[in-house]
């Protein structure tokens, strides 16, 4: 019920993906990035079909951290600026520059951090702990103060801000009404790039190719890996716009691996692609996650530990708090004496719903290939286990 790290998204065992491996295995195992091949044009074309309509080039990856740290290299230099905007909610990657991007405490261990490294808050407005009137509203006061805090960094230094489109393992946090488009205004404004990290909810998981595409909003770059291969081979990338595109036809791209553009997670990626294509899971994505909307509210209602539920696509979390009036966290911030979200998760476990826990949160994010029939008998599960969590709170 996470699909893995929210990337397994086809499930095992997908024949066309393993098919294209293999004939990519016998045709041509290796060839340096530098050299053109015709699986890496492919995937190239089909990358930036799918992509918001401004994209223009990928640069591809192996991994989600790997996108991240090449889209910080490539937003210092077309800008010439250093300054790193980026969330405390939010993970970007374990390697050191996207750790440094991450505002959750898988930062610590890079720490002294990379200097002129800001962190900025996300709209959580569920634990603002202040009453806005509306989505608009709350989205307003959260650009003004990003706005005072850019200002007060010097907007000529910062390169780029970086967000979680949804912020994903650090509690699925949509996006109030507007915020992006806010983002997008003062990116526009002081001429910072607006990179968008589509790790996680890129692909069809919230029921779009990529979760901007819900406000509308066209990054400057977006980042992507988990759902382009699904698991089976690593690929990641790095989607620029033209502006961006361009500026590298003369300048020279000082990034680069051995293992980037890899043909055959190439061939992976172009299969995956068509298999989301020809079995319609962008669709099934969204008419599930309607499923799954629904019987949330139905489990929010009915139990009086879960405090919030929030889904978009096959992408959701229900939040476990003390007491609904208050918001009270389940467990204190960052501690969990009794081990209870562990316990929660291992009751899980053993009812055959597999997924992981973050703070208060239970992250539920299955494969979208994923019939009506399972969703309803896992969420079952989930009733079933979230009775432990009422008797925790209760005794
Ligand atoms: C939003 C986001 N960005 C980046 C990453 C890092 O990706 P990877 O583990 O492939 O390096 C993750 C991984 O969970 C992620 O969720």
């Amino acid at each position: 019920m996470s699909s893995q790290l929210v990337n397994l998204n086809v499930g095992h065992g997908n024949r066309k993906i393993i098919e294209a491996i293999k004939d990519q295995a016998e045709k041509l195992a290796y060839m340096g990035p530098g050299y053109a091949v015709d699986v890496r044009s492919e995937l190239a074309h089909k990358v930036i079909e799918k992509a918001p309509a401004n994209m223009a080039k990928v640069y591809f990856t192996l991994s989600g951290s790997e996108s991240n740290e090449n889209a910080i290299k490539i937003a210092k230099m077309v800008t010439g600026r250093y300054k790193i905007f980026s969330r405390y909610r939010s993970y970007h990657g374990a390697s050191f520059g996207a750790a440094n991007l991450s505002g959750e405490p898988r930062r610590y261990t890079c720490e002294p951090g990379i200097p002129g490294f800001v962190k900025f808050f996300d709209p959580y407005i569920y634990r603002e702990g202040i009453e806005f009137k509306s989505e608009e509203d709350a989205s307003k006061y959260y650009i003004a103060k990003l706005r005072e805090q850019l200002i007060y960094e010097g907007t000529e230094f910062v390169a780029a801000i970086f967000l979680e489109t949804i912020t994903g393992s650090n509690g699925v946090i949509i996006p109030p009404k507007g915020y992006l488009k806010g983002i997008r205004d003062l990116c526009d404004e002081f001429g910072i790039i607006m990179v968008c990290d589509e790790v996680m909810t890129g692909w069809g998981r919230t029921g779009e190719w990529f979760a901007c595409n819900h406000w509308k909003v066209e990054p400057d770059i977006i980042t992507f890996a988990k759902g382009s291969t699904c698991g089976y081979v690593p690929l990641g990338g790095v989607i620029v716009n033209k502006k961006i595109a361009e500026y590298f036809d003369d300048n020279v791209l000082s990034c680069g691996l051995t293992y980037n553009a890899h043909p055959i997670s190439c061939a992976a990626g172009c299969a995956t692609l068509e298999v989301y294509d020809d079995e319609n899971l962008i669709q099934n994505s969204r008419d599930m996650g309607k499923i799954l909307g629904e019987e949330l509210e139905k489990i929010k209602a009915k139990h009086p530990s879960v405090g919030d539920v929030r889904y978009i696509g096959l992408f959701s979390v229900v939040e476990l708090v003390k007491d609904k009036s208050t918001r009270e966290a389940f467990v204190p911030y960052g501690k969990d004496p009794d081990k209870i979200m562990g316990k929660l998760n291992g009751l899980l476990k053993e009812k055959g719903f597999s997924t992981y826990t973050h703070e208060n949160c239970i992250i539920i994010a299955p494969p979208l290939i994923i019939k009506e029939d399972e969703l309803k008998e896992a969420l079952g599960m989930l009733d079933e286990v979230l009775n432990f969590a009422d008797e925790y709170i209760l005794k």
